[in-house]
């Protein structure tokens, strides 16, 4: 499958943000990633469901909603509502993992689930059959900019396996630090769905360089 690239409008320039998704759309990115922050799950607020409707007024893309909030399931009718495509929650922040994972489904989005780095990648078994995507966290959750971690390549590889023992065919994204460099070692070990905010929207010779660049150091199968 073409790898999967899911731009993080975190380190967008909010002001125009209509130019910013269209850059990045015309430079052939896949997804937009709207990161959804709660000063609790995580210390940063960030967005809500007035966002990812905006995004939805500006793009045809999907929207790939990814929720750092505590209780999800309080909040997913919102973004359902909004236009998310993708509706991922973090398994240490929904005490019914099941029951959230089929509430997404039965609001018509697809189900994600994601893990932390000090999480461990067993959290993940039982709910495998029940999502369209696996988000491996390659820094902690919070912000965008931070430094990729490198001991999150071996457990991309070890979700990568459970994958495939449980014939799954949900997508093995990462987010966090992906550059240049790291998005070769993440696609190495597995992960076909890459999430970048500032290498895209911080990129110091523009966005649609930002997102060329990316895809130009990923093999497409
Ligand atoms: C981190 C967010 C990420 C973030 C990535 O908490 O989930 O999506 O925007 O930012 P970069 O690509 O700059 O690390
Ligand atoms: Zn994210």
């Amino acid at each position: 499958m073409k790898p999967i690239i899911s731009a993080s409008i975190l380190s967008s320039d909010f002001s125009n943000l209509a130019d910013q998704i269209h850059q990045a759309e015309d430079a052939g990115v896949d997804w937009i990633h709207v990161d959804v922050m709660d000063g609790s799950f995580v210390p940063n607020i960030s967005m809500g469901p007035f966002i990812v409707e905006t995004c939805k007024r500006i793009t045809r893309l999907p929207l790939d909603v990814h929720l750092m909030i505590e209780k999800p399931e309080r909040h997913l009718r919102s973004f359902a509502d909004a236009g998310a495509s993708y509706l991922t929650v973090q398994v240490e922040a929904s005490t019914h993992l099941n029951r959230t994972l089929e509430a997404i489904r039965e609001l018509g989005c697809k189900p994600g689930v994601a893990i932390n780095p000090s999480t461990n990648e067993t959290s993940l078994s039982y709910v495998l059959d029940q999502v369209e995507m696996v988000l491996v966290m390659t820094v902690n959750p919070g912000y965008s900019g931070q430094v990729f971690i490198p001991s999150m390549v071996a457990k991309i590889a070890r979700v990568n396996g459970m994958l495939a023992d449980a014939r799954s065919n949900a997508l093995l994204q990462v987010d966090g630090g992906i550059n240049e460099k790291t998005i070769r070692m993440a696609q190495a070990a597995g992960s076909n769905c890459f999430v970048a905010a500032s290498a895209i929207f911080g990129n110091r010779n523009g966005i649609g360089e930002g997102v060329r660049s990316l895809r130009n150091c990923l093999d497409s199968e």
